[in-house]
């Protein structure tokens, strides 16, 4: 039996297999990539790699084994996420795996946004599949804002249509641990996790962390949807991305995004990683 983590080679799989060989040997480890070659690393480190594509189910069939516990990384092409999501479980379910945690979003159910659908979706399917489950349901990372200073810094300004609405972020690294925690650890079989910061902050409370990192004047610029649409697609954002994130702003203004269960700091057993200090970290990166 393995622990075997997809999405193995992206920005949160990166993470999870890295703190993974902090916690278990190497060969109690397994990443289900689509590019070997990204996996080189690891693979050097001990980790089993085993290729599969969401996209193609025929790969995915030995992708598991009986007894497996498995952490599916949702997709990252929104649209085509219920499909992929769908041929994976069926493949979990056909190896008999002991555990599927799945990477869903804040709210689960209650989660009423565009964003939200596919992961709504995706718990129903786990759950009608029977098998053995924990719902890892995150919140916002930190560095979905802290990866987008260049216009911030540029602009002087925070753009967004979220009004006076709070985000009770995490940093990635965060939502790896309690990830790691559920595979290594007891008694997380049926449970659904509310993954979120201990403190959910404004994106004035934002504007006002990156211009004291930075010794610049940065200012929250409220602007309606509309206009909020408008700017990132000048920006160069694809058109229907851009509505999706107009509508995480809407929902963040009702208040979908702050919720501090408190689930996620229990989990990995300290506190979450502050704004300050993923702010502070993003800016020495610069
Ligand atoms: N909570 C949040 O704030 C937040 C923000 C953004 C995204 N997300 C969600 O959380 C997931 C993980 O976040 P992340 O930052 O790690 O995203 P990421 O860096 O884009 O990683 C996505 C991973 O999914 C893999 N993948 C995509 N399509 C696949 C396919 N057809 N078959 C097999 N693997 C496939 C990618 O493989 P490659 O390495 O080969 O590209 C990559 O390893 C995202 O995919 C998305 O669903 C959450």
């Amino acid at each position: 039996m393995s622990i075997v983590v997809t999405g193995a080679t992206g920005a949160l799989g990166r993470l999870v297999v890295e703190h993974l060989l902090a916690t278990v040997p190497a060969e109690r480890i397994t990443a289900v990539v689509r590019d070997k070659e990204k996996a080189a690393e690891v693979a050097a480190r001990g980790v089993e790699i085993r290729v599969a594509d969401y996209d193609r189910p025929e790969t995915l069939a030995d992708a598991f084994r009986a007894g497996d516990r498995v952490l599916l990384i949702s997709g990252s092409e929104v649209g085509r996420r219920v499909a992929q999501h769908t041929a994976v479980i069926d493949a979990a379910k056909a190896a008999g795996v002991a555990q599927l945690a799945y990477t869903g979003i804040l709210g689960g159910p209650d989660a009423d946004f565009l964003l939200a659908a596919e992961h709504k979706e995706t718990e129903r399917l786990i759950l009608a599949s029977g098998l053995p489950h924990t719902f890892l349901r995150n919140g916002w990372y930190t560095e979905n804002y802290t990866a987008n200073l260049a216009p911030v810094l540029a602009h002087g300004a925070v753009v967004g249509n979220a009004g006076d609405g709070r985000i009770a972020s995490a940093s990635r690294a965060d939502f790896a641990a309690a990830a790691v925690a559920v595979l290594t650890g007891e008694g997380h079989l049926g449970a659904a996790y509310e993954l979120s910061g201990d403190t959910a902050w404004s994106l004035d409370e934002y504007a006002a962390q990156v211009a004291v990192a930075t010794g610049k004047e940065i200012t929250y610029n409220r602007v309606p949807a509309a206009a909020h649409q408008e700017i990132l697609v000048g920006a160069g954002v694809p058109e229907a991305f851009a509505a999706i994130l107009v509508d995480v702003d809407e929902a963040i203004g009702r208040g979908l995004l702050a919720g501090t269960s408190g689930d996620l700091a229990r989990l990995i057993g300290r506190p979450t990683t502050p704004l300050a200090d993923t702010v502070a970290s993003a800016v020495a990166a610069l």
